[in-house]
């Protein structure tokens, strides 16, 4: 049988017919009147929906892009960064700021678990730190930091700011800007968008625009806010070429979530998440994210006794599922599912059910039904 490939890697997801029929309409001038309108609607419409007074950037380049956009417009070398790493992403913060001359301290947990608020509490205390990162959800270890905490904790402290990675998070798990005191946050277009890659998008509050101002004129050129802040205010204007195409997929992305209801969204998330979790681990899988911090966008799957990573991953693969490796040292151990942005319900059977059928073939005893069976009543609801 010759199926159709289903992309459940923690991005890019599934993009729905709708957004592809915008990336794929004739590409216009970016200075066609119709096209500098639905910009400036978009960005509008950013803002309304994440609750922000801030500014809002949507730029061409990837979630990398945004966390170097987020470092490099707030802070100078020399100045003083806590890094909160919770696996693979956390880490990449770090590299970053060392190679902007930042003095970097960072705490880490172990893959799995998270670094206590008390901790990082305690952490600021010790230094004056312009700014403390932390990845909303790590993908490589499927952990959620409570942002929500640390942001509230991080009120009295008010030199720092607080840079928040929403690339495997943002329009899947709950976050309002304004609320949690989150000065700055960002993600790409390829995760809970459910739009291909190739946007950042990154807000940018009161504290963290004044931090720019403050530190005049930067080194880095594309990714200076004062380069894109006209733009972003004007579309009509020029300074390097908008993504015409992605900007409309991003529109209509923005569209359905508007659809939707962000609460709804989140919500959907949540319930998915745990649905999507209790299915695996009744199959004999286990969560690497403690209970209490797992994310909803995806899980990172241990694989029971005598499961060999390559052999299960390629029979999914020519049954139509795509699936991510583990990373670090869960390379070999464990996979990476994705279910975030617009994926579809019939699409989440069919993943567990292959799942189990290919846990079969690579040797494992019959698990056929039972995480389906899990699964629907989780989503359904039904005894
Ligand atoms: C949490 C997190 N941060 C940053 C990135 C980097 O984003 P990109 O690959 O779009 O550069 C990723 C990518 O998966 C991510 O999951």
């Amino acid at each position: 049988m010759n199926n159709r490939k289903l992309v459940m890697i923690p991005g890019p997801t599934p993009v729905v017919r709708s957004i592809q029929d915008q990336m794929g309409r004739e590409t216009v001038a970016f200075g066609d009147p119709a096209f500098v309108k639905d910009f400036k609607e978009l960005v509008a419409d950013i803002k309304d929906m994440w609750r922000t007074e801030g500014e809002v950037f949507v730029v061409a380049g990837t979630g990398t892009m945004a966390m170097e956009m987020a470092v490099a417009n707030t802070l100078k070398a020399g100045d003083d960064v806590l890094v909160i790493s919770h696996g693979y992403f956390g880490d990449r913060f770090i590299e970053i700021c060392e190679r902007k001359g930042l003095h970097v301290d960072v705490l880490a947990s172990e893959w799995g678990s998270i670094v206590p608020v008390s901790e990082i509490e305690k952490k600021l205390k010790e230094k004056n730190y312009k700014a403390l990162t932390v990845s909303h959800v790590d993908t490589s270890t499927g952990v959620k930091a409570p942002i929500e905490d640390i942001g509230r904790m991080m009120k009295q402290f008010e030199d720092t700011l607080f840079i928040v990675d929403g690339v495997c998070a943002t329009a899947g798990e709950t976050e309002y800007v304004d609320e949690m005191n989150i000065d700055i946050l960002f993600t790409g277009t390829q995760k809970a968008f459910g739009v291909a890659p190739g946007l950042a998008i990154l807000w940018a509050g009161p504290k963290a625009l004044e931090r720019r101002e403050s530190l005049g004129t930067i080194p880095e050129y594309y990714i200076d806010f004062y380069k894109w802040l006209p733009i972003m205010q004007d579309p009509a204007k020029y300074f390097a070429t908008p993504a015409v195409n992605l900007i409309w997929a991003l529109k209509e992305s923005v569209r359905l979530i508007q659809e939707e209801g962000l609460e709804n969204r989140y919500e959907r998330h949540e319930r998915v998440g745990k649905a999507m979790q209790k299915a695996l681990e009744a199959i004999g899988f286990k969560v690497l994210a403690d209970s209490n911090n797992r994310a909803s966008t995806l899980s990172n799957l241990i694989y029971p006794e005598g499961i060999d990573d390559a052999a299960f991953r390629k029979k999914l693969y020519e049954e139509g599922i795509v699936v991510a490796g583990g990373l670090g040292s869960y390379a070999g151990k464990m996979f990476r599912l994705g279910h975030m942005g617009n994926i579809d319900m019939h699409d989440l059977v069919s993943v567990i059910a292959t799942i189990e059928r290919s846990l079969c073939d690579v040797g494992m005893e019959n698990q056929i039904g039972k995480g389906v069976a899990v699964l629907t009543k989780e989503l359904m609801g039904c005894e």
